[in-house]
């Protein structure tokens, strides 16, 4: 059967993978609210199309953050991507030469070889700060030196939320993998009885992590510095003080506290705070091209897209993420011509309601 949206991508590689892996990749934390709530909270917007209006000079293509994208669709940092296929992080860069391509700190494939591989693609390197911070600005430098061309702070996970399925799985890389960035035979991620990921991260990330040490991040690399994870107004205007060049309205994939707003949801109050003097972004829950034309519609400058990515990875590799990305823009386009507008800056808040709006009972 042709795969001609996400979800066929979704089933196609919950098909094709094995059990523990396909359970890494697809689950969140705790009960899964904000997992559910990070795509259905798109259903409950309306889009307002526009008629009569010529839409023959559409174009998807945009400026984010100094960046020349083919689209606002960009790639969220996801660990381990050589589970998915054995070329991993290495398809994926190659596969987003249009676009944004962010790698993981935790990745199966090294910062070099990322960068050797995709010398074209627009590189972010995404940080998690160690406890060992001499450690940490090597994975800054070397960054650097590899050609990428932002770092992508993760604010958000102290420790990593509870996911209930690498508990049950005991999750580990299998044998053959490892994490390529580090050479100390520490830094392996496996079981001792629980989520082996969970107790790596709770051996070596910092969780004095605070608003100290994103100054000093932004101080210390020569690369532009977005924080990723913020999902409040409150914190959106402290990472205004700090000095760093956007923000990616995140939850981490629903992967770290539950309950939390759907990101969506979140969105609009961080636009209004801060949107007229930093780029926001957003991610979470991306799937089609209508929930892209709503997240423009409420302020974001550009989305990343985290699972859809790794399905296409898992069902045919480079040529997989490469389908997945066309499939997101043919559908942006779509969405643009049947609402009217021409240009990705012509998309504001005229275009979307809440389904509360339409609520019949008030008549
Ligand atoms: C399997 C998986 C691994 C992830 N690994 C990382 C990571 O290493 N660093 C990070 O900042 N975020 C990580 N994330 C979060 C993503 O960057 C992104 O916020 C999220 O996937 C967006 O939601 P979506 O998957 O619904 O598109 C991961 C998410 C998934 C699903």
């Amino acid at each position: 059967m042709a795969l001609v949206c996400v979800s066929d991508y979704e089933k196609k590689a919950a098909e094709i993978l094995p059990k523990s892996p396909w359970d890494y990749y697809r689950s969140g934390s705790g009960d899964q609210i904000t997992l559910k709530l990070n795509e259905s909270a798109f259903n409950r917007l309306r889009i307002r199309p526009r008629v009569l209006i010529d839409v023959s000079r559409r174009d998807t293509r945009c400026n984010v953050l100094g960046f020349d994208l083919d689209c606002p669709v960009a790639i969220a940092p996801t660990a381990m991507q050589k589970m998915a296929h054995a070329e991993g992080e290495l398809a994926t860069a190659k596969g987003t030469i249009n676009t944004i391509y962010t790698m993981s700190t935790l990745s199966t494939s090294s910062i070099e070889e990322v960068g050797e591989a995709a010398p074209d693609t627009n590189k972010f390197y995404q940080l998690y700060i160690y406890k060992d911070r001499e450690l940490t600005k090597n994975l800054v430098r070397r960054a650097e030196k590899a050609g990428f061309k932002a770092l992508v702070l993760t604010v958000d996970a102290p420790v990593f939320g509870p996911r209930r399925c690498d508990i049950r799985n005991k999750f580990e890389l299998p044998q053959h993998l490892r994490l390529a960035n580090f050479t100390d035979e520490k830094l392996i991620v496996q079981s001792a009885g629980g989520s082996g990921i969970n107790e790596y991260v709770a051996s070596q990330f910092d969780p004095t992590l605070n608003w100290n040490d994103v100054e000093w991040l932004v101080r210390f690399t020569k690369l532009p510095v977005i924080l990723k994870g913020i999902i409040t107004h409150e914190d959106a205007r402290l990472a205004l003080q700090t000095g760093c060049k956007g923000i990616i309205v995140s939850n981490h994939g629903a992967r770290q506290l539950d309950t939390v707003p759907a990101t969506i949801e979140a969105l609009p109050e961080i636009v209004k705070a801060i949107g007229s003097q930093m780029t926001v972004m957003v991610d979470g829950g991306i799937r089609t091209g209508t929930d892209i034309f709503k997240a423009l519609a409420l302020g974001a400058k550009a989305v990343f897209v985290g699972r859809p990515v790794l399905y296409g990875l898992a069902v045919d590799g480079q040529n997989g993420v490469e389908s997945v990305l066309k499939i997101l823009q043919n559908e942006l386009d779509s969405a643009m011509a049947l609402a009217g507008v021409n240009k990705i800056t012509e998309i504001n808040d005229k275009f979307i309601a809440h389904e509360s709006t339409f609520c019949l009972s008030k008549l």
